[in-house]
């Protein structure tokens, strides 16, 4: 079932008007009246919809027409539905969860609306640049892969395909720490930067070796990811995990997802993880509760990569990263799957980039599905956008094809804005092209 509000709509509009609805004897409007709370309640329901037409344990029956190839897609929803035939039901759940009831994945997504464009008129426009600058690098979108766990779930070739895919368009691409590819090989691969997410460990040791391994690879960046440190409550990803009829120990040693433990599921799944393995075993420094500034500041000495932080959503702890010598900030809740804040991350970044005072560039991730989204949180002051879902959909769609059709989509997208904005540049994206809606 499509979590965001625009797929929704259209699934009605396709439920509505199915004449298996209408065989069930369940009244549309009732129908659109239940759907929309929250992912569970869309769940529950649709199964209750599919009981209803006779076609219990699947969604086949009631599907919309799903795109046939990469070409066909108009935008970059088309990819979720072809996604989710694909991908195995406790995998979905991993993409698709949040936290608690999923609500700060819609907040991030209602985020956009409250912001409307203030197009600009007789600007010549025929050529425009959307290309941003990242610690000297040239990218000719500000459009980020952000680092997403685990893509040999979504797909056989997992990272390879979307390091191709970021060769191809140009991309910066981060890799995530429980990849199921190496730093070493991604960056072969990407044939030019990747940048590498850092998911710290109990013992510094480790960690110290995953951070200069990463730097012997040749990424210019590590972004520290701290929004998980206070553990975070996936229900979806269980719930959808319990209706997998698939032996989940054949591949997780730890079995199943448990309920009220966030992304790792068992220490001896990391073989699956290559940037966890292959360490040398020195003595240990075991951390001493969870990670402080002072951590941060540790993370620093330790490295001549640029240091990010991955998860800042407030104006404080802006400031006290720039005060610690962090060289960047992801403005970012997990895609809401870490706290359930009901806040969206483009509703944060004017307050990060109040508390930044334009001394370090910021990516702003969560609930970017549309051009318009991007153009909005560079004029509020991101110096590039994040994201995460929409090219695990086209991943799982069709490989690197897909991944590649939601990068031109989003950056075609992205580019008619700055035109009907009367902008060339993304330097020249500022508040004055925004209103509040
Ligand atoms: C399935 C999945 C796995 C993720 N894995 C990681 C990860 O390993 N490290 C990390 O810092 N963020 C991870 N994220 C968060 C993304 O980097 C990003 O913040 C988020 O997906 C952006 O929101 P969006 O999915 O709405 O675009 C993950 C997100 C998803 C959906």
């Amino acid at each position: 079932m499509p979590t965001d509000p625009a797929s929704r709509r259209r699934f009605l509009a396709f439920l509505a008007g199915s004449p298996l609805l209408a065989a069930s004897g369940l009244d549309p409007a009732l129908f659109d009246t239940l759907l929309g709370t929250s992912t569970r309640a869309d769940t529950a329901t649709l199964d209750l919809a599919e009981r209803l037409a006779g076609a219990p344990g699947t969604h086949t029956a009631l599907q919309p027409p799903l795109i046939a190839s990469p070409a066909d897609a108009l935008d970059v929803f088309d990819f979720e539905p072809v996604a989710q035939r694909n991908i195995p039901i406790a995998h979905w759940g991993y993409l698709n969860t949040g936290s608690d009831d999923d609500a700060t994945i819609a907040a991030n997504r209602a985020g956009f609306d409250r912001w409307a464009l203030r197009p600009r008129r007789l600007v010549d426009v025929s050529r425009v640049d959307g290309g941003v600058t990242l610690y000297g690098t040239r990218y000719p979108s500000p459009i980020v892969l952000n680092p997403v766990g685990s893509q040999k779930a979504f797909h056989k070739e997992g990272e390879v395909a979307v390091a191709r895919a970021a060769r191809a368009r140009d991309h910066l691409m981060v890799l995530s720490t429980v990849a199921t590819t190496s730093i070493e090989d991604a960056i072969a691969v990407r044939g030019g930067p990747v940048w590498f997410q850092l998911y710290h460990q109990s013992d510094w040791s480790l960690t110290k070796q995953m951070v200069q391994r990463a730097e012997r690879a040749g990424a210019p960046a590590i972004a520290f990811t701290v929004d998980l440190l206070g553990g975070s409550n996936r229900e979806t990803m269980v719930r959808e995990a319990r209706r997998d009829t698939r032996d989940c120990i054949k591949c997780h040693l730890g079995g199943p997802p448990l309920p009220g433990v966030s992304g790792r599921v068992d220490d001896r799944d990391n073989r699956r993880k290559p940037n966890l393995v292959g360490y040398r075993a020195l003595p240990p420094q075991l951390e001493q509760g969870t990670p402080t500034w002072e951590f941060v500041d540790r993370l620093k000495q330790s490295t001549s990569m640029k240091v990010l932080l991955k998860g800042i959503v407030t104006g404080e702890d802006a400031a006290l990263a720039v005060e610690h010598g962090v060289d960047g900030l992801f403005v970012s809740n997990h895609g809401g799957r870490a706290e359930n804040s009901r806040r969206a991350t483009i509703t944060s970044l004017p307050e990060v980039v109040a508390g930044v005072q334009g001394r370090i560039p910021i990516i702003c991730d969560g609930g970017f599905r549309r051009g318009t989204d991007v153009f909005k949180a560079l004029a509020l002051g991101a110096t590039a956008a994040g994201i995460g879902r929409p090219y695990i959909w086209g991943l799982g769609a069709f490989g690197q094809d897909g991944v590649e059709a939601v990068l031109a989509l989003l950056r075609r997208e992205f580019e008619v804005t700055m035109k009907q904005s009367g902008t060339t540049t993304v330097a020249q994206i500022g508040m004055r092209h925004i209103t509040p809606a």
